[in-house]
């Protein structure tokens, strides 16, 4: 099983590339089962998430074409299984975005339930109220949901989500636009990565109005047809890298970024100290070779500081000068990050939904265990920030959502490699 090996002690200096945002990519691919003619879709990140959603499109007989820099060409004309099976949702859970799609389009659909994971229970239970509140037939059996429309259009209605969900607004936009009469979706999740689904939607023939807000509203259409859209900059990996370059104490010039899609991260690094630039598409962070100051965060829906970027400030609180609370409001379960950091001598300390951060100058290396995908890249910056060497056990958490993260930390000066 692979492994990285980080030697830490230097300040990260360099200039990378922003990945596609693989929480665009996976939406916005299931959404091609929607249209009748083939979409390509461009910028898409090559990443484990991303090649298991489109191993399961394959499985069910949709054709997929993976182009240069990953542009991929969907027709889901050929789709013949309308199944996604528990071997192939257990691995990337994202894969329940294919239920709004299937059912809307062809009035059927067997998914596996997702199932939690490390970082929480993650309910679907929205997903299914939604879909059963525009008309489909939902049954759950042997930890599968059994879609069906009885071979009728969805019809629109008024749904307004009890919790904020990513996911659970991006499978009812998606059933929406072919829903026969109009949608509205109340308490709706106000995500960039929303907004992107939504513009592609839209290329596709969609008519939807309100994405961003929360409140969003789509008049359904009888068919979509293909289109061609690029993913937007992943906001999560630009973030994993910036917080990375404040940590150690470094600069950081970022390319094909979204800074209008990262504000409360962006004002947290500046409270800690960071000197930011930013234009339309680059970032630019600059420590000095200060050492970074404790900023407190509590996570939220966005556009307030989000849930995925919690493990990567723990790693900044860690060495930072003073102390910091980190109170996390999303996820039940998000803090297993802390307690590896504590092995490498982080001063912590965990009271319910919030860590109590007391900075220490360095942390030292130490062999590590990754738990999820941000508490991985949160390793990661803590390593950077250890004296000695630090080896991350089970990395194939961060493969999951960081295209190249050693050549784009080799490209930053960083001392890592992956060792088998
Ligand atoms: C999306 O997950 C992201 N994944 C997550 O990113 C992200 O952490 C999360 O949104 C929050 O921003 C993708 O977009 C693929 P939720 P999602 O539904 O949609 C509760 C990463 O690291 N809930 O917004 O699965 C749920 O328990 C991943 O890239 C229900 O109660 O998360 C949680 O407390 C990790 N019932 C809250 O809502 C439901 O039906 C938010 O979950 C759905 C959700």
């Amino acid at each position: 099983m692979d492994k990285l090996l980080i030697t830490g002690g230097r300040p990260l200096d360099g200039e990378i590339r922003v990945s596609g945002a693989k929480n665009s990519s996976l939406p916005i691919l299931a959404s091609t089962l929607l249209a009748e003619t083939p979409s390509v879709i461009g910028n898409v990140p090559h990443l484990h998430d991303v090649t298991s959603l489109i191993e399961l499109l394959g499985r069910m007989g949709v054709e997929v074409v993976i182009g240069d820099r990953m542009r991929v060409e969907i027709n889901s004309s050929t789709i013949k299984d309308f199944t996604a099976p528990y071997e192939l949702v257990k691995k990337m859970r994202a894969s329940i975005l294919v239920l709004g799609p299937l059912v809307a389009r062809f009035g059927q659909a067997i998914v596996s339930l997702p199932g939690g994971c490390a970082i929480g229970s993650r309910p679907v239970d929205l997903h299914l109220r939604g879909l059963t509140a525009m008309g489909a037939d939902i049954e759950v059996k042997n930890g599968y949901i059994h879609a069906t429309t009885h071979g009728k259009r969805l019809k629109g209605c008024r749904f307004v989500f009890d919790v904020v969900t990513v996911t659970g607004t991006e499978n009812l936009l998606m059933a929406a636009t072919l829903a026969e009469g109009t949608t509205i979706l109340e308490n709706a999740a106000r995500e960039p990565e929303i907004v992107d689904l939504a513009e592609c939607l839209i290329a596709m023939g969609a008519q939807i109005e309100g994405a961003g807000t929360d409140k969003i509203v789509v008049r359904g259409v009888p068919a979509l047809h293909g289109c061609v859209h690029e993913v937007i900059a992943d906001r999560i990996e630009t973030g994993t890298y910036l917080c990375a370059a404040a940590a150690t104490g470094g600069r950081i010039r970022l390319r094909d970024a979204r800074p209008d899609t990262l504000d409360a991260v962006l004002d947290k690094l500046v409270e800690a100290g960071a000197s930011i630039s930013t234009t339309a598409d680059t970032i630019e962070l600059d420590m000095k070779g200060n050492r970074p100051k404790a900023v407190s965060v509590r996570t939220a829906p966005y556009p307030a500081f989000p849930t995925d970027m919690q493990a990567q400030f723990c790693a900044l609180n860690a060495v930072a000068e003073g102390t910091s609370t980190i109170i996390e409001t999303v996820f039940e379960n998000r803090f297993m990050h802390v307690l590896e950091m504590q092995r490498m001598g982080a001063d912590f300390t965990i009271e319910g939904h919030t860590v109590v951060c007391r900075g220490v100058p360095k942390l030292s290396g130490a062999p590590v265990m990754a738990t999820d995908l941000r508490a991985s890249a949160s390793l990661v910056i803590a390593a950077l920030c250890a004296d000695g060497d630090t080896l991350i056990d089970r990395i194939y958490h961060i493969d999951r959502g960081y295209e190249c993260i050693e050549e784009k930390f080799l490209a930053l000066g960083a001392q890592i490699r992956r060792v088998g």
